[in-house]
């Protein structure tokens, strides 16, 4: 059993599984149960306090495992659920909690309540989802889908439409139905009774859509998240669930923990949703939509640290996740970007509250500018390749040998894993003193020792400083060699010369 102490979760590190890409081993080139299980270890080493892994649910697969059509099963693809209890063991032992990722906003559209609702119209399973009448001879108002086109498909045989605010594959629930919210506390408690510690909450804002269907006011505007401008998600009733859901989740032994991916540029949005007795955790953008600057940073985490005060609820930091560009190629690429990124790793890891890794992020992976022949990802061909898609942060992870494989597989990769990671793989990055895998695992050992709560230091523009306790994190994102407070160097993002901080680099200080 992991060590328990109250509120584990608000120091916790989890680190993002991308179950396809993380290590495979029945060597068909996709990653699965057994293929984490084994590597299990590495994460224990790098210093991780628990997994979220990405769906692994039976699924045909529309949107890589977030098109769910049996909540309750493993997909042959990724193991069976005696794998998932071994891993669940294996990770105990360990001492590593798992999360899991739950889809509550849509289905597969080849999951049975779907099939059902299609095939007969009178079915009870049809109330299940969002089907209606269209307009004039279109779908029933304009709300558009996240990835292109409309939010509805025609249902050719009754001549009505769904909804989909993604994929035609991922037909949206109909949560005001009561069986859809009877049905996901069954699919809870089939998890926490199989010994998970929590779950993940995919699109955890937009179950609830607007019941009168209105249209969103044209022109739909340009913004970070879709959910920034509908007026069609947010609704109050989904707060309902959350209440019973944390409800659900105290009532098993340890503390079982709900975080919610709560899509919002503003946290003051998110905020709600983790009032006391909702959700535990939300994710928090602000830094992943923030570029190296370090105004907007020190903004970004002001807002948030504010915003979620309010509520008793810690701000979540993240990165990177398996939707966006890698951190270095997203700070500018080559030598520049990834010194940037191991120093936003420095200040990341220095802030109070949990932190999300993702997979590759400990060791400065970049974004992968595959050939569109290869791209899997819907959004690339829905959107006719004008969004390129997120295929490029989910190649697979280089653990030792060369390529095609690099340890990941003994078959051929599912996305074709770049012959120059032959220098960044685990088996290189374990052997070098300065890699990005030794930066992380230093920063995850020492952050137990960042305490208390954020504390500013008056600092030169371009420069971030802040007190955790006895311990100063000193960040020059782009000024003039920053002079470094007196006291005991523990750890740097790179070399530096003694008492100064070049631009682009991080420190972690003991001054008391
Ligand atoms: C979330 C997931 C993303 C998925 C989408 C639809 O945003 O993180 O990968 O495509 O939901 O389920």
């Amino acid at each position: 059993m992991p060590e328990t102490h109250i509120e584990w979760w608000r120091d916790a590190v989890f680190y993002e599984i991308y179950i396809r890409s993380f290590a495979d081993s029945d060597g068909d080139g996709v990653g699965d149960l057994g293929g984490i299980r084994e590597r299990l270890p590495y994460l224990r080493e790098l210093g991780v306090d628990g997994i979220w892994l990405t769906p692994f649910y039976r699924s045909p697969g529309a949107d890589h495992g977030y098109d769910v059509s049996d909540y309750v099963d493993v997909d042959p693809q990724f193991g069976t659920l005696d794998d998932f209890d071994a891993l669940v063991a294996t990770a105990r032992e360990l001492g590593l909690r798992v999360i899991v990722d739950i889809v509550p906003n849509h289905s597969s559209s080849e999951h049975a309540w779907f099939r059902n609702a299609l095939a007969d119209p009178s079915h009870p399973d049809r109330r299940r989802y969002v089907f209606r009448p269209g307009r004039d001879s279109g779908p029933p108002n304009n709300w558009p889908s996240n990835w292109g086109g409309p939010a509805w498909t025609r249902d050719e045989r009754s001549g009505e439409w769904y909804l989909h605010l993604f994929a035609p594959e991922q037909p949206d629930l109909d949560w005001h139905t009561e069986e859809v919210r009877d049905d996901f506390e069954g699919i809870l408690r089939f998890w926490l009774d199989r010994g998970v510690d929590g779950f993940r909450i995919d699109v955890a804002h937009a179950l609830y859509k607007d019941a009168t269907l209105r249209d969103e006011q044209e022109p739909f505007p340009e913004a970070p998240f879709s959910s920034d401008w509908r007026a069609a998600v947010d609704q109050p009733e989904v707060h309902a669930v959350y209440r019973d859901w944390r409800r659900l989740v105290g009532g098993y032994e340890d503390e079982r923990v709900l975080v919610g991916e709560v899509v919002f540029s503003d946290p003051a949005r998110t905020a709600p949703y983790v009032r006391p007795d909702e959700l535990h955790m939300a994710f928090n953008f602000t830094l992943l939509f923030q570029g190296w600057e370090a105004d907007g940073i020190r903004a970004a985490i002001d807002r948030s640290r504010a915003a979620l005060a309010e509520v008793g609820a810690p701000p979540t930091w993240v990165l990177e996740n398996h939707d966006v560009t890698r951190l270095p190629t997203r700070y500018g690429g080559g030598a520049e970007g990834l010194r940037r990124a191991r120093a936003a790793a420095l200040l990341l890891l220095a802030l109070q509250g949990p932190v999300f890794l993702y997979q590759g992020q400990e060791l400065g992976l970049e974004e992968v500018d595959l050939p569109d022949e290869v791209r899997q990802d819907p959004i690339f061909r829905r959107m006719k390749g004008v969004r390129k898609g997120r295929d490029g942060c989910r190649v697979p992870i280089p653990w030792d040998d060369g390529p095609p494989g690099f340890g990941f597989t003994s078959g051929t990769p599912w996305l074709p894993i770049p012959d120059s990671w032959d220098a960044k793989t685990v088996e290189r990055q374990r052997a070098a003193e300065h890699s990005p895998l030794a930066l992380y695992r230093s920063a995850l050992e020492l952050r137990g020792r960042l305490t208390g709560d954020l504390a500013w230091r008056e600092s030169p523009e371009g420069t971030l400083v802040f007190d955790r306790g006895g311990v100063v994190c000193a960040v020059n994102v782009d000024a003039p060699p920053l002079p470094l407070p007196d006291g005991e160097v523990l750890l740097a993002s790179d070399e530096h010369p003694p008492g100064e901080l070049p631009p682009g680099t991080a420190a972690w200080i003991l001054v008391a």
